[in-house]
Parts: structure tokens; sequence; C-alpha cells
């Protein structure tokens, strides 16, 4: 079957794989340690369920507006105003289905064939295939280890060129966990700002920081709205992956070329969703620092232990739920060359899935996922413990 190039330009999530290769596994009764998933582990709060269940209940199951009804995009509004000091109006605002969502649209709409858009490595691997699907180049900038993977404006404004049309920023990000300084966030927007750029910032795991450090969003820094744009997601927030809501905050045109989009594509999110995202916007908040406080114990564990496993080096993941350990100790050993040797002979041999490196754009690393009890990850880097010892 003869299939479109657009197709042939991107690849299956390399992070989807490890999940695959993990269930095979279980599917033979084998007991898999599973460090890939990117998601909470913990249930969606109960208020957020019971929103759903009335809307069920009331027949609120007609499509609605392309982008969603204007209760839930007031509620996105307000909640963003509220946590980062923002002043979006309804009308800049639209929901998705899902954050993926939110970025696939922003690159149809604003990314042209031709364009380069500026990925910092390591990168969530959907940037650069989203970037690749509408034939533009992603370019790749490095950010240093030593530096915590942390992207400067000194960094960024090397690789601008008249060419470069858009610059993606996850803070915290996936898969390092890295969060950028506020200061150096201000001045990566004044750069986009100065070089007429625009600036995405993927604000998924906005709320996931620890050490007390408060969150932040370029959002609330009024100066740089005609070159911001803010992809959201309740997603991982309020436990709620599977209910697929996203949103965008732009300039009304972006959202209105977004609408256009949507219109022909997946119309509204789910209904139900909706009902159930104005409530986990706008209702009690208690179960966000609940489960934050569990990550942040999870973090310092898991911290401890990779740190401790000899040749292993992690950098210090300022927010989000993963590490990103350097295991490049083990190349040369046991036929290792790389991460992606390293986690396939890891799955094999320990029964522990993680994500090799290459998957985000870097060679000598691998995600370790810590949404997971204390238990599994306890018996996770027991067993890359002794594997790193066996090689
Ligand atoms: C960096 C980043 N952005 C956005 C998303 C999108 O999440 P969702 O589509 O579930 O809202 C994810 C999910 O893994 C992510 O890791």
């Amino acid at each position: 079957m003869k299939l479109a190039t657009r197709i042939s330009r991107i690849s299956v999530s390399q992070t989807m794989a490890v999940m695959e290769a993990a269930v095979k596994l279980r599917e033979q009764g084998i007991d898999v340690v599973d460090f890939g998933p990117g998601e909470p582990d913990f249930p969606t709060p109960d208020n957020i369920k019971q929103a759903a269940i009335r809307a069920i209940n009331a027949n609120f199951s007609k499509y609605t507006p392309i982008g969603g009804v204007k209760e839930l995009r007031k509620a996105i509004v307000d909640k963003h105003a509220r946590d980062f000091g923002s002043k979006y109006d309804v009308s800049e605002c639209v929901a998705n289905v899902g954050g993926k969502h939110a970025i696939f649209n922003i690159f149809s709409a604003l990314v042209d064939e031709g364009d380069d858009v500026i990925i910092p490595t390591p990168y969530w691997v959907t940037f650069a295939d989203i970037a690749r699907y509408v034939n533009s180049n992603p370019i790749f900038v490095h950010t240093k280890e030593s530096d915590g993977f942390r992207l400067t404006a000194e960094l960024l404004e090397r690789s601008i060129t008249p060419k470069t049309r858009l610059v993606v920023v996850n803070s915290p990000n996936n898969p390092s966990g890295a969060v950028l300084e506020n200061g150096e966030f201000v001045r990566i927007a004044k750069l986009c700002q100065d070089r007429g750029v625009y600036l995405l910032s993927d604000e998924c795991y906005s709320h996931f920081l620890y050490d007390g450090r408060k969150p932040f969003s370029i959002g609330g820094h009024q100066e740089f709205k005609d070159h911001v744009i803010i992809a959201g997601s309740i997603s991982k927030t309020y436990a709620m992956t599977g209910w697929r809501i996203g949103y965008v905050l732009a300039l009304p045109e972006l959202i209105s070329a977004i609408l256009k989009l949507q219109s022909h594509s997946t119309s509204n999110p789910a209904s139900i969703s909706q009902k159930a995202a104005i409530e986990a916007l706008s209702g009690p908040q208690e179960s966000v620092p609940a489960m934050l406080a569990e990550y942040a114990k999870r973090r310092k564990f898991v911290l401890e232990r990779l740190r401790a496993i000899p040749g292993v080096k992690c950098a210090e993941p300022g927010g989000a739920f993963y590490a990103y350990p350097n295991i490049s100790a083990a190349f040369g050993r046991g036929g290792i060359k790389n991460s992606i040797d390293f986690s396939a002979r890891l799955l094999e041999k320990a029964h522990v899935a993680v994500t090799p490196g290459e998957a985000f754009g870097t060679n000598d690393h691998v995600r370790i996922s810590y949404a997971t009890s204390m238990e599994q990850l306890d018996k996770g880097l027991n067993r890359i413990r002794e594997f790193m010892a066996g090689l």
C-alpha cells in the first residue's frame, strides 16, 4: 500500500514501544517492574468523577461548541489567572482533546513547510515528530547535563535564524525534570519577541515542582503575549490522562485558526470530560498537593538510590515525575553500546522497563518514571543495581 509521505516522516513513539514490550513480558506471566509510563498512578479524585457522573445523568451527551463550552474555557483562564497572574480572555482559549492535541493543532496552524522549529534536548519525543509531520525542520539545541539540562537564552540565541518560526520550551521537562529559572524564562521570551519568533510553552507539568518551588508561567508576563503560546493539560495535575482535556492560550487569531482545524477533525472534546475538567479546575484542590507530596517522597528515594549505584550519575530533577540518569558507564560492558541496548537488556535480564534516552535525543541516559508505588521503585532500583553490578 502506498501511504502518504507525511506519515513516513514520523515513527511510533519509543515511549509507547517500551510499554508494549513490557506488556508482552507480563502476558507471559513475568513480574515486570515498569518505569516506562508517563502517567500518574493515582485514581482521578472523587469530586471530579462525581461531576462526570452528574453530567452523564443529566444527559450532557450532545455536541458542544468546537472549542469546549464557555464554562470550561472560563474555568481554564480563571485558574491560569489565579495560579500565574495571567490575563487571558475566554476568546484566547480553546479546549482540545489533551495537551498532545493542543500541540498538534498549534504546529498545524502556525508552522509552515520548511520553517525551523527549535527544540531543546532532551525533548519530549512528540515535539520532534509533530515538527516533521508538518514538514518543518526540528533544530535541536543541546542543553548541558552539567547545567541540569536547563535551556538558557544564550544557548538559544546561537540557534535562531531568519528561518526560525517557533521555539518549544517544556518546563518542568519530560524527560529530564529540568525546571527553567523564572528569570531565564523571561530572558528567553524577550529574545523570542526581539527576534520575531513564537515561543510555545508546554505547561503539562507546571504543578509538579519540588522543594517548595512555586509554579510559574510565562503567560503571566503580559508584555510577551504577542509571541507566547501556552499549551496546557489537566492530564497529569489531576490524574486524568484518559479523560483527554488540554488547552491552548494564545492570541485570538491563533485560537480561531485552531477552531477552524478542530471543526474539521475532532470537533469538541468529549462533553462528559469537559464537565469533569470544570470541576477539576474550579473545585477543591486538596488532591493536587496530596499527590505532589507523594511524588516528592518518591523523587527523593529514587535520586538517592540511583546515585548510590556505582557508575550512575543523575542530575537533580526540579519537577515533573521523571529521573534521567546517565548510565553510559555501562557502555562497552556486556555488549551494551547505547541506551537502547541498555534498556533492552535491562528488560530482558532484570525485567525492568525504562525508556532509552534516544527517544528524547540523548544517548547516555534512560528515563525512569517514578509515577509508581514505593514498593515497585524499591524492587526496580534493586534490580537495576544488580544488573549493573553483573555486567
Ligand atoms: C511534555 C508533555 N507535554 C504534553 C503531554 C500531553 O499530555 P496529554 O495529551 O495527556 O494532555 C505529555 C504527555 O505525556 C508530555 O509529557
